[in-house]
């Protein structure tokens, strides 16, 4: 038996070992204290509601499944990391070394998950990505102890640019926010358009998360492509739907994107955002038990409508019940842990899905359009995508 040692989960300091068998069964298990979760996640500024969907999503799966983990209790951490990457090292000790986390759930903003990344490798803590796509976390500095739940940058752009070829968009035009996000969304955009037979006549940028569009939209009226395709996403993605109506392009250059564009931001774009096409791995509209009993509960406990930050932050908290509850609680287990991590099943809103290798989701990819507050879906653009993992090394 493996787990007949008493451990306390701060610092994993040591009790006694019971070995005797005198214990009962029950306490022999047991695992005394409660199970340490930090969440660093975006509270404020233009990805403030992502955080804030993402943590809901988190505590519902939770407490669907007892409120517990691996029958401890839990005691939650929380720091706003302000999506702001010069200060992602800083707060993510903030978690792990001030208040020893067993596990570090987070978070948004691909440059803050690079601060993330390098605290989860030099000292080992459980690190879960609800959300960014950073392609180096599950690439180049992929780690036996990080685990994404969400997609690669490029994941959701690399159904795209056939779903726009397909539409007859020979020529489009490429906007988002320079940073890794957006040029990883590129990369994923460039390769499937340009496969299909695409031609990119500009690539437009302004830097995150600055929200100044006017000029930008005026260059695009000038160079009339075919088609516009972006990354954009929180407050800023709301803005943009509304002044790209605003300029008039609407109705003239249909308008594409990683769905990210019109996730969560119905309500504030408005009409303006009716019939935006886009790739995502996740739908609204999916017409499945398992996504209606979500949304249901989630509305329900929320008074709002879940987004696919919800649904990440959900299947965040499913893979954390999981691997807990393979080693009955006692998260020091890594060994056990990871093996279960990387093994599982998640029975998702968005459909079931895997971990690749490199610990990123091998999961469907859907076309949609917005049709009045829903991003409805129109069909599946890419199946069982893996990301390439290109790079990633492990242990
Ligand atoms: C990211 O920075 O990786 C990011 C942020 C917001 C999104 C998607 C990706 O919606």
């Amino acid at each position: 038996m493996t787990s007949r040692r008493l451990v306390l989960s701060r610092g994993g300091a040591l009790l006694g070992a019971a070995s005797s068998g005198l214990l009962l069964p029950e306490l022999a298990q047991a695992q005394p204290g409660k199970v340490r979760v930090g969440l660093m996640l975006p509270y404020t500024g233009t990805f403030a509601q992502l955080g804030v969907a993402i943590e809901n999503g988190f505590r519902l799966a939770i407490e669907e499944n007892g409120g517990k983990l691996g029958g401890r209790e839990i005691e939650y951490y929380k720091v706003d990391d302000e999506s702001d990457p010069s200060k992602g090292v800083e707060n993510a000790n903030k978690l792990v070394q001030r208040d020893k986390v067993d596990v570090l759930v987070g978070t948004v903003h691909s440059g803050v998950q690079m601060g993330i990344q390098k605290v989860a490798r030099d000292t080992g803590v459980l690190s879960l990505i609800p959300n960014a796509g950073a392609h180096a976390a599950t690439r180049s500095l992929c780690a036996p102890n990080v685990f994404r739940t969400s997609f690669t940058n490029s994941q959701p752009t690399l159904a795209l640019g056939k779903a726009m070829m397909d539409k007859g968009h020979k020529k489009a035009v490429w906007i988002t926010w320079k940073y890794a996000a957006g040029d990883e969304a590129y990369e994923g955009f460039k390769e499937s358009y340009t496969a299909a037979g695409g031609t990119i006549i500009k690539e437009l940028g302004l830097p995150f998360p600055q929200v100044e569009f006017q000029a930008l939209l005026t260059e695009i009226a000038s160079l009339k492509p075919d088609a516009v395709a972006c990354f954009f996403a929180g407050g800023g993605a709301a803005k943009f739907i509304r002044d790209y109506a605003a300029a008039g392009l609407k109705g003239k250059i249909p308008l594409y994107g990683s769905g990210f564009l019109t996730e969560g931001v119905l309500d504030a774009a408005g009409p303006a955002a009716e019939g935006i096409i886009t790739t995502m791995h996740y739908s609204d509209s999916l017409d499945t038990p398992r996504n209606k009993a979500f949304r249901l509960a989630y509305a329900k406990t929320y008074r709002m409508q879940p987004d696919v930050y919800a649904m990440q932050g959900y299947d965040t908290g499913l893979l954390l019940v999981q691997g807990a509850a393979a080693v009955k609680g006692d998260l020091s287990s890594k060994v056990a842990l990871y093996k279960a991590l990387e093994s599982a099943t998640i029975d998702s809103p968005r459909g079931k899905w895997t971990m690749s290798k490199a610990h990123n989701p091998v999961q469907d990819i859907y076309l949609r359009v917005v049709e009045g507050k829903e991003n409805k879906v129109l069909g599946v653009a890419a199946k069982a995508l893996a990301d390439s993992g290109a790079g990633c090394k492990m242990g």
